[in-house]
């Protein structure tokens, strides 16, 4: 999804909307830094898992129902996308308590949050902005990802779609906002695809000039 190469990896990430997936968990194995934030983990690992049991077959549902909207090369069908899900949250869940005291799992959300300014060389928010973007307003977006940029040196966002696999509509205005105020925005082609035309990441780096 994020293009990420071994030195990125050396670099101190921060996951934003993070939920329960097994990316800290993983990372934090092969000595990675990195700390996930999601209002999400304000909830204890048994109210996590009960979400997580209404949600996914829901979401094995509509994958079911919509299998013409993915590219089928990484995963047979709807239940192996299932199965690997469920295997990444079991990771999560496995992980949480020790990376709640560990303070890798912070709730918090944006477009605020409550981590010194450069932080972290790398700030990765994953099926969180663009996704939802009927829910979340152009506003939202631009203050959200100043507030990513705040704390990181460079930030990353996949996918630039909305949910439905169409093209988000504040990808333009937000780019050319944040373009404005002398920021670097590149649209990165990544090698990550399952839905179909979504591979794509936004990157944005720099410091404002107005
Ligand atoms: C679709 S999930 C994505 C989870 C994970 N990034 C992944 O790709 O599997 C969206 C996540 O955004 C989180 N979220 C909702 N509002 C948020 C906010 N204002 N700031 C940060 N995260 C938020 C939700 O709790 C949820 O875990």
């Amino acid at each position: 999804m994020f293009a990420l190469t071994t030195s990125d990896l050396e670099s101190r990430i921060l996951g934003c909307a993070d939920g329960p997936a097994s990316f800290n968990a993983e990372a934090t194995r092969r000595g990675t830094r990195v700390i996930s934030c999601d209002p999400l983990y304000r909830y204890s690992r048994r109210e996590i898992r009960m979400q997580i049991n209404v949600t996914y077959p829901q979401m094995l549902e509509q994958t079911r129902q919509n299998h013409q909207d993915f590219v089928w090369t990484e995963f047979a069908n709807a239940d192996e996308v299932g199965r690997v899900r469920m295997e990444a949250m079991e990771i999560f869940l496995g992980d949480y308590e020790v990376g709640l005291q560990e303070g890798r799992y912070i709730d918090a959300e944006l477009p605020s949050l409550p981590f010194q300014s450069k932080s972290f060389d790398l700030a990765l928010c994953a099926n969180f902005l663009f996704l939802y973007s009927e829910q979340l307003n152009e506003v939202f977006h631009v203050q959200g990802i100043l507030e990513l940029l705040r704390v990181a040196k460079e930030v990353r966002i996949f996918p630039i779609m909305a949910l439905g696999g169409v093209r988000s509509n504040h990808l333009i205005p937000v780019s050319k906002h944040l373009r404005n105020l002398g920021l670097n925005v590149t649209i990165e082609e990544v090698p990550y695809e399952f839905v179909r035309g979504s591979n794509a990441m936004m990157r944005v780096s720099g410091t404002c000039t107005v």
